[in-house]
């Protein structure tokens, strides 16, 4: 099939005309390419981005919830030693690990659990933000607790999370500056 339109032959001063006849062309170009090799094409590039996609690594709710537990540790000696901007940071830490489970392990019915702990951030927000040290330690039981209350909905019951008796890190300073 020919396409191809040849404009170059028209003189200057019909220089609209001939931009015209260029788009037309254009157009008539792309609109001569036979579609169903195009569509192929596209469906290929579908298919090898689905692949890359189903092929990426996205962490499972164990690693979410290892990390939760560093953070669930240095929360603790944060606020045991009025550390509050730590505190804040390492609650924040919790929350965003807690939001991405909701959007990476969607899939895992145990998630549907989650709501349950939001009352124990909300606590501990507050005592963090009114720089509370007993209120902070009532609503770090309460937190824990909620851990718990969740492993066993979700029977991982043998998984019991306690209050930390010693400083996770020896690399860290937990007292403020
Ligand atoms: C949605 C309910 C739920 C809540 C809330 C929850 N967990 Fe979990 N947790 C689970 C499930 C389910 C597993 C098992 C994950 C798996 O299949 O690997 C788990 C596993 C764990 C593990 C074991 C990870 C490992 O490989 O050793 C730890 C540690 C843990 N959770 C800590 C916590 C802490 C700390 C909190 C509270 C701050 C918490 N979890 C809150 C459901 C929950």
């Amino acid at each position: 099939m020919h396409c191809l339109v040849f404009f170059d032959i028209l003189p200057n001063n019909l220089l609209k005309v001939k931009n015209t006849i260029f788009i037309a062309s254009l157009i008539f170009i792309i609109s001569c390419s036979p579609a169903s090799n195009r569509e192929g094409q596209m469906q290929q590039q579908i298919d090898s981005l689905k692949s890359k996609l189903g092929n990426t690594y996205k962490p499972g709710l164990g690693e979410f919830m290892s990390g939760i537990q560093v953070h669930h540790a240095k929360l603790w000696y944060a606020g045991i030693n009025s550390n509050w901007k730590l505190a804040d940071f390492e609650i924040n830490e919790i929350m965003e690990a807690l939001d991405d489970i909701k959007k990476y392990n969607a899939d895992r019915p145990e998630v549907k659990s989650i709501g349950m702990i939001d009352p124990a951030i909300d606590s501990l927000n507050a005592a963090i933000k009114q720089r509370n040290q007993a209120l902070f330690k009532t609503s770090f039981q309460l937190l824990t607790n909620t851990c718990n209350n969740c492993h066993r909905a979700t029977a991982h019951e043998f998984n019991t999370i306690k209050v930390p008796d010693t400083a996770p890190f020896s690399n860290q300073e937990f007292k403020p500056m």
